[in-house]
């Protein structure tokens, strides 16, 4: 069975609910589940009523929940390189340097590979102490681009270490630098380490054996479009799409002519639906309240 999950989807459809439910679903099935969110609005603890954080803390029998503050996963990761960069570099180079970190840590992408760097770490930490563990995600542009960057940032760091490779091979001729401090480049150094990351998160992502992207949709042509195109890309990087969960779906006795013609809608778009070749597609209905730490339950039985 596929042991890490990810929940993605266009906002508000129902990710946070489903992938918590359906987390749930599976903690009942006795297996033990870690649901992690990855969402800085961090709604797992609002669904729940528990305060989480980034500490894996128990939700139910079986089931655990971790937050991550991307925000300051981010501000950890720059502190680390500038306090690595300090033994070595001289302190104008180091002023610079600072001002280019500064500049880093307000950009979103690094926000997006430190976040991307704690999943990976959570993966290699945790797939041991737990049967499944689920990511729910935020809004899928995010998530297609997130999944995505290993690809691109393994081609982007390769190009970095061939120029400080070279620089470094200027340098030893020129007597500036010997061999043993070219071996222990910290620059070189921390580029090794992100490479290796990322290709760990490769190596799992393109596994489909370990890791399932599950879609959460609902039954309208604009979820339908985006998730269409989302597919396409992860395919494109080698991502298996093997789940969707079309939830919200509408109840099918209402007599109401407003309803009736919404559900003929909706059958409309669930045909389109089937007809993209998913091995397994969940239905949820539609509930008469939000989801809450009730309700959850109530949906959970549907996976
Ligand atoms: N099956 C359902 N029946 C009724 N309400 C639902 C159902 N699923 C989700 N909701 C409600 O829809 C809203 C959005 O749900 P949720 O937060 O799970 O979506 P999301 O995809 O995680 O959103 P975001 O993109 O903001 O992270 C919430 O108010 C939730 O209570
Ligand atoms: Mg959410």
């Amino acid at each position: 069975m596929n042991d890490i999950i990810f929940f993605g989807g266009k906002g508000g459809v129902g990710k946070t609910s489903c992938s918590s439910a359906f987390a749930l679903s599976k903690a009942k099935e006795n297996l033990k589940v870690l649901l992690v969110s990855t969402d800085p609005a961090h709604s797992i603890s609002d669904l729940f009523n528990i305060k989480i954080g980034d500490k894996v803390v128990k939700l139910a029998d079986n089931l655990f929940g971790y937050e991550i503050d991307a925000q300051k996963e981010s501000e950890k990761y720059i502190s680390s390189i500038r306090k690595n960069l300090k033994t070595v570099l001289s302190p104008i180079i180091i002023e610079e340097l600072n001002k280019q970190l500064d500049a880093a840590s307000v950009s979103p992408g690094s926000h997006e590979s430190a976040l991307f760097d704690k999943m990976i770490q959570i993966i290699n930490e945790e797939s041991e102490n737990f049967d499944l563990i689920i990511f729910d995600t935020a809004p899928t542009g995010h998530t297609v681009r997130l999944l995505s960057l290993p690809e691109i940032l393994g081609a982007w760091i390769d190009s970095l270490m061939a120029k400080r490779r070279k620089t470094l091979k200027l340098k030893t001729m020129i007597g500036n630098v010997n061999n043993k401090e070219v071996e222990k480049d910290p620059i070189l150094e921390i580029l090794e380490k992100r490479k290796a990351t990322m290709e760990k998160a490769r190596k799992i992502m393109v596994d489909d054996k370990r890791l399932a992207f599950m879609f959460v949709l609902n039954a309208e042509r604009l979820p339908i479009e985006e998730t269409k195109k989302a597919i396409k890309v992860l395919t494109k990087y080698n991502i298996p799409v093997n789940n969707l969960v079309v939830n919200k779906i509408l109840p099918s006795n209402s007599t109401d002519e407003f309803w009736v013609k919404k559900k003929e809608l909706e059958t409309k778009y669930l045909d389109m639906i089937y007809k993209m070749n998913i091995d397994k597609i969940y239905e949820i209905p539609m509930f008469m309240f939000d989801m809450d730490e009730k309700t959850i339950y109530e949906m959970a039985k549907h996976f």
